[in-house]
């Protein structure tokens, strides 16, 4: 074909961000709601990269030129090299509906659907481990180092735990709903991950406790997560939002938010994602999202999306 087309979607760590990176276990789950589309054809020459807001195109293997390379460029240049095309040129147009610098995996969504397309416009069977490595390898440039918790979400079709690069499939029991609350505010991936491993860094005992303290809250809501305990998962959440805090990624309107949530009756909330801005995860009971989402709103929030539990159940 004259093109090739590709898809992937949002994300959202329910718990776990950050102490990922430093080896704990993380709950993410797709959000399709969000999602990607890459249309990929034969490149021609121009600029290399163009971004206007929701779309952009890159041009991708033509070596040693232009400025420094987005991730998903890392990840179709990544693809070309292992399918030993190091010298073809590939223009990749990407329409995201994923806000940029929320925490919802708009980088590694971008270059799951750029390479998919790449895949697709040359006939290459793209088996999950090479597209993970793919993607994992314009992760890298985008976070500093980046745990692959996003890589996995966005190539997932329902609930994973994740950890030290493998994800599993998780079940899910609860009835609820989730509702995702965005700060209007973009946090820098790379900056938060930096800094929290400089907070870690300073005081090795403290960051032992933290990560002990984060694998039994992780543990406990994938098990709470799978035999239906709501509340027990909301603690967890709010529990782990004091964690975040204490590592230096939370912020006053982030604050504002999950306090906002706990006001109008939520189970549970916290920040999801990295951080320094981006958005707020709140977990409320069946029927309570409009109120909850109001709440949101009234407290800061530019726009929120809701998802139920139920639909997180039966794969995408
Ligand atoms: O904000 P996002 O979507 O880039 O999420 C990053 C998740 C972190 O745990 C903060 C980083 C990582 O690589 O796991």
């Amino acid at each position: 074909p004259a093109v090739g087309v590709g898809r992937s979607h949002a994300k959202a760590i329910l718990l776990g961000e950050h102490t990922v990176v430093h080896g704990t276990a993380a709950i993410a789950f797709p959000l399709p709601a969000l999602p990607v589309r890459a249309i990929a054809r034969p490149g021609r020459s121009g600029p290399r990269e163009v971004c206007a807001d929701g779309h952009f195109r890159f041009l991708a293997g033509e070596a040693g030129e232009g400025g420094p390379p987005s991730g998903p460029r890392v990840a179709v240049e990544e693809a070309l090299r292992r399918w030993g095309m190091t010298g073809v040129l590939v223009e990749v147009d990407v329409e995201c509906d994923i806000p940029l610098a929320r925490g919802l995996g708009s980088s590694a969504a971008c270059a799951g659907a750029a390479v998919r397309a790449v895949a697709d416009l040359y006939g290459r069977a793209l088996d999950a481990a090479t597209l993970y490595d793919c993607v994992q390898c314009g992760e890298q440039v985008a976070h500093g180092r980046a745990s692959g918790i996003d890589a996995s979400a966005v190539l997932a079709h329902g609930p994973i735990l994740f950890q030290r690069g493998t994800a599993r499939p998780i079940g899910i029991a609860v009835d609820a709903e989730l509702v995702i609350a965005d700060t209007g505010v973009p946090g820098s991936t790379h900056e938060a991950v930096a800094g929290v491993r400089r907070t870690l860094d300073a005081d090795p005992r403290s960051a032992r406790r933290v990560l002990r303290r984060a694998t039994e809250l992780i543990g406990s809501a994938a098990t709470d997560l799978s035999e239906g305990r709501v509340a027990e998962l909301g603690t967890a959440m709010f529990d782990f939002q004091d964690l975040l805090a204490g590592l230096g990624v939370s912020t006053p309107r982030i604050d504002a938010l999950v306090t906002a949530a706990r006001d109008a009756g939520a189970f549970g909330a916290k920040l999801t994602g990295a951080g320094l801005g981006g958005c707020v995860l709140a977990l409320t009971a069946t029927g309570t999202a409009p109120s909850v989402s109001a709440a949101l709103r009234a407290a800061g929030a530019v726009r929120t999306w809701t998802v139920t539990a139920r639909s997180l159940r039966s794969p995408a």
